[in-house]
C-alpha cells in the first residue's frame, strides 16, 4: 500500500536488524507516526494498547515478539514465558494463537542457539503468507462485486457497507474484507463504501476512512446507527466485514456491532459476507456464541473520545457523567445463519461446516 507515494507495510524489520518497526495506529488519522518494538514487552504493549490491531496483524506482531524475546534468551523457559505473555494480550482474534503455536511448534525441537534465526525466518514467512492470502481474498471477492455490478445499469455505483477496519491496516500489506473493494475500484467498477465509524475506538472513522482516502476509493463515514436506515432505503448493495475468529461451523466473530448489521441486512434481503483468511478459522470451535472468548476493554474507551481540536492538537474528552459506569465488550458473534457466505483465499463458500471443509479438506475436527 502506498503512503505519501511510498510503498509501506504496517510492520517491517528495522534496517539495523535488531527490532521491528510498526505504524502506530493510535495516532491515525491525524498523524502518521512509526514506533520501534525492540523487546518482548514492547511487542506485548503494542498489541494490548492497539498500536497494532486487526486479527492478522496481531498474529504477525506476536510472531515477531517471540523473536524479540529469543534474542535475549533462547531457552525453553523463555520461549514458554514469551508465548504465555503474548497469548494473553488480546483474547478474541484466533490469529494470535495460530501464529504463536506455529512458531513455538517449529522452535521447540531446535537447539536454543538455532532458535533466533529460525524465529525471524518464521515471522517473515507469516507476514509474506498474509500478503498472499489477502490477494486470494481480493480475487475471490472481486467476482462477487462483478456479479452485483452485472445486475445494475453500467456506471451505476455499488454501495458496500463495512464495519471496523478490516483493511490494509489490519494486516501486513494487502487488505482483507476491503480487498475486494480495492480490487473492484482498481478494475474500474464504480464502488462507494459506507464506512461505519465503529464506536468506541472508531476504527472505521479513523482508519478505514484514512485508507480509502489514500487509495482514492469513494466513501462516506456514517454513525454506526445509520446502517439499518440506509439498507431500508435501498442504499446498500452488499455488506462486507472481516473476522477475528470464525468457527468451523461458520459463526463469525467480529468487531462489536457486526451482528446488528447482519440482522438489518437479513431483514432487507441484502447479502452479508465475511472475508475469512484461513488463519482466522478456529477449527476447534463449533458454537461461536458459547465458545469464543469476547474481549472486554477499558471503560474509558466508552466514556471518553479523542479527536483533533481546532488548534491541531489531539485531545481526549469525557462524554458521559462522571459517575455513570460503562461496559465495553469489543466483539460480537454473528450466527452462521445470518451470513450469506465466507470469502476465503480459496474461494467463496457457504457459512457452514460443509462449505468450509469443502475448501479446506485437510483440516481435521478438533485440530489446533
Ligand atoms: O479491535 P480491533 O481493531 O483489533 O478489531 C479489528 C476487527 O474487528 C477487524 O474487523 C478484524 O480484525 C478483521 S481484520 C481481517
Amino acid at each position: 500500500m502506498n503512503v505519501n507515494g511510498r510503498p509501506t507495510r504496517t510492520l517491517w524489520p528495522s534496517a539495523d536488524g535488531t527490532a521491528v518497526e510498526i505504524i502506530d495506529q493510535t495516532r491515525l488519522p491525524h498523524a502518521f507516526v512509526t514506533a520501534r518494538l525492540a523487546t518482548l514487552d514492547d511487542a506485548a504493549h503494542a498489541i494490548r494498547a492497539m498500536l497494532v490491531r486487526g486479527a492478522p496483524l496481531i498474529g504477525a506482531t506476536a510472531a515477531w515478539g517471540l523473536w524479540l524475546a529469543l534474542r535475549v534468551d533462547p531457552s525453553n523457559d523463555a520461549l514458554d514465558r514469551a508465548y504465555a505473555m503474548l497469548l494473553e494480550t488480546r483474547p478474541t482474534a484466533v490469529n494470535l494463537r495460530w501464529a504463536l503455536d506455529r512458531v513455538r511448534t517449529q522452535l521447540q525441537p531446535l537447539a536454543p542457539a538455532a532458535r533466533v534465526a529460525r524465529s525471524r525466518q518464521l515471522a517473515i514467512e507469516i507476514c509474506d503468507e498474509d500478503v498472499a492470502i489477502n490477494r486470494g481474498i481480493g480475487a475471490a471477492g472481486l467476482e462477487l462485486i462483478r456479479a452485483i455490478a452485472a445486475q445494475k445499469k453500467p456506471g451505476v455505483r455499488i454501495n458496500i457497507l463495512t464495519h471496523c477496519n478490516a483493511g490494509w491496516l489490519a494486516m501486513i500489506d494487502v487488505v482483507t474484507a476491503t480487498a475486494p473493494i480495492y480490487a473492484a475500484h482498481d478494475a474500474g467498477i464504480p464502488v462507494h463504501v459506507w464506512v461505519d465509524e465503529t464506536r468506541p475506538r472508531n476504527q472505521g472513522a479513523s482508519l478505514t476512512a484514512w485508507e480509502l482516502l489514500n487509495h482514492g476509493v469513494p466513501h462516506t463515514v456514517i454513525v454506526d446507527n445509520a446502517g439499518g436506515h440506509l439498507m431500508q432505503r435501498g442504499d446498500v448493495d452488499l455488506c462486507l466485514v472481516g473476522t477475528d475468529r470464525t468457527t468451523a461451523t461458520g459463526d463469525v466473530c467480529n468487531k462489536i456491532g457486526t451482528y446488528l448489521k447482519a440482522l438489518a441486512a437479513r431483514d432487507n434481503g441484502i447479502p452479508f459476507y465475511a472475508a475469512v483468511p484461513s488463519p482466522s478459522i478456529d477449527w476447534t470451535m463449533r458454537d461461536g456464541l458459547r465458545e469464543i472468548p469476547i474481549e472486554h476493554r477499558a471503560e474509558t474507551e466508552v466514556t471518553h473520545i479523542s479527536g483533533r481540536l481546532a488548534d491541531g492538537t489531539v485531545a481526549s474528552v469525557r462524554l458521559t457523567p462522571d459517575k455513570s459506569p460503562a461496559a465495553n465488550p469489543a466483539f460480537d458473534v454473528t450466527p452462521a445463519r445470518l451470513v450469506t457466505g465466507l470469502i476465503t483465499e480459496r474461494g467463496v463458500c457457504a457459512a457452514t461446516e460443509a462449505g468450509l471443509r469443502g475448501l479446506f479438506p485437510s483440516q481435521g475436527s478438533g485440530q489446533r
